[in-house]
């Protein structure tokens, strides 16, 4: 029945070479488990752009209806947090993929002659990577997004002659605000995935064109052959699946909570940038004043990724096998323990550092054993009889509260 569909298809769409590109691609030295790594990206790529869209059915791209409708995702839509925990974790998984894929091609030297195209389309796909986490995290407008984004826009700021002019257009005006979100929304759901797009489909036009680099050794690559189907089809699916199972399991155990909604007004706000930001968060802490700042800010970023496009002319020596290139991978395993170190120290002081303040916490010990929501609303939850108090603490001051609260009868006419 199958084969017979096939054929009439086939008699029409000329799919047999079509059947010859995709799956007959030969592997030098055969199937490997050590290959899924660019297949797990494609797969949590797609992942991300399906629950993407889920997602932009009920956000709202405002600052006055952002939070609310991310609330509302959470709280009132089948499987919300649900998708928008896919969502989260995905991006997550899609950095540790790709960091994994990065590897296996530089320890293999697979990046060398004649694959320098297909590694800078990859930096250039690592790079737009960045640029939706970065663009990703304002939309939900919580302290955290709005605070995390101002940090990110400040550094922009520290690129000497064009710095200003990039915040501008990346702010849309003077402040983060409403232009800004609708910019950085824009560019997340339509910019990033248009480029995003043609880049994968040029990293796979090349690596069709030049085939895939096997084992770097020249007598095991011309041990054997193997066609792309029916093994390595197969351990790609089997780990596009686990891929997906544990992505699966932390959005259903590990929540994905909205902080307060973001306050203009709040310097003190202390942000914590994602877990694959850490170890820059953490370098920035140590490169600190007129010199090291802008060092850190722009001028080492900007070193590495000039240095990771031209990779491949650096370290041209058709050579692949590790132990004849100790220099690069030694350069490589400096960098990888400098950012695990970095992430190390970053969790500790995070851990240390208090995230609330006793008082903060014994006061909403108190407005919850008062019921005081049943009149008061915080952040859109409780009633309306009494005034919002969402911030309140910018508007009164201790005297006058502790004042209030003996009688309020003496406030009342402030
Ligand atoms: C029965 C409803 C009700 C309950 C319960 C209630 N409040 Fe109020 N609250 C009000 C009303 C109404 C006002 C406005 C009174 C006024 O302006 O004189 C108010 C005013 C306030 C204000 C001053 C707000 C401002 O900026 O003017 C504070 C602070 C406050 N309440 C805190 C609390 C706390 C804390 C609790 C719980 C211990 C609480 N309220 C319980 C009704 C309530």
């Amino acid at each position: 029945m199958l084969s017979r569909l096939y054929a009439w298809l086939d008699s029409r769409l000329k799919l047999e070479p079509v059947k010859e590109t995709l799956l007959d691609e030969p592997i030098p030295g055969g199937a490997s488990w050590i290959y899924v790594f660019g297949s797990a990206t494609l797969f949590l790529f797609f992942l991300q752009a399906i629950t993407g869209m889920f997602l932009a059915v009920y956000y709202a791209p405002t600052p006055d209806h952002a939070y609310d409708s991310i609330r509302y995702i959470e709280t009132q839509v089948l499987f919300g947090p649900f998708v928008r925990g896919l969502h989260h974790w995905g991006a997550s998984a899609m950095v540790v993929a790709i960091g994994l894929h990065m590897l296996q091609v530089f320890l293999y030297g697979a990046y060398k002659p004649p694959r320098e195209l297909m590694w800078m389309v990859g930096v250039l796909l690592l790079l737009l990577t960045m640029g939706f986490a970065f663009t990703g995290y304002l939309p939900p407008w919580d302290q955290n997004a709005y605070w995390a984004t101002q940090v990110g826009i400040n550094m922009v700021g520290s690129v000497p002659f064009v710095g200003t002019f990039l915040v501008r257009v990346m702010r849309g005006g003077d402040t983060l605000g409403a232009l800004t979100l609708s910019r950085f929304f824009a560019v997340h759901i339509l910019f990033l995935p248009a480029a995003i797009m043609v880049l994968i489909a040029l990293h796979m036009f090349i690596l069709r064109r030049v085939g895939p680099a096997g084992p770097w050794s020249k007598e095991r690559a011309a041990q054997s052959r193997e066609a792309f189907y029916p093994r390595q089809v197969f351990m790609d699916a089997v780990v596009m699946l686990g891929v997906f199972l544990v992505v699966v399991m932390l959005a259903l155990l590990v929540p994905f909570p909205l902080t307060d909604k973001a306050n203009p007004s709040d310097h003190n706000f202390i942000p914590v940038p994602e877990w694959y930001f850490l170890f820059y968060y953490q370098f920035l802490k140590y490169m600190e004043g007129p010199v090291l700042g802008p060092i850190a800010t722009w001028v080492l970023p900007g070193a590495f990724i000039a240095l990771l496009l031209a990779l491949p002319f650096l370290d041209p020596h058709h050579e692949r096998e590790p132990a004849s290139r100790p220099l690069v991978l030694g350069v490589g395993a400096a960098f990888l323990v400098g950012v695990f170190v970095l992430i190390g120290l970053s969790v500790r002081d995070l851990q240390a550092m208090k995230r609330t303040d006793p008082a903060v916490v014994s006061g909403k010990a108190l407005y919850e054993r008062f019921g005081c929501m049943g009149c008061h609303r915080i952040h859109g939850e409780g009633g309306a009889v009494g005034p919002d108090l969402s911030y309140v603490g910018d508007q009164r001051d201790r005297d006058w509260l502790i004042k209030h609260f003996r009688d309020p009868q003496s406030t009342s006419l402030s």
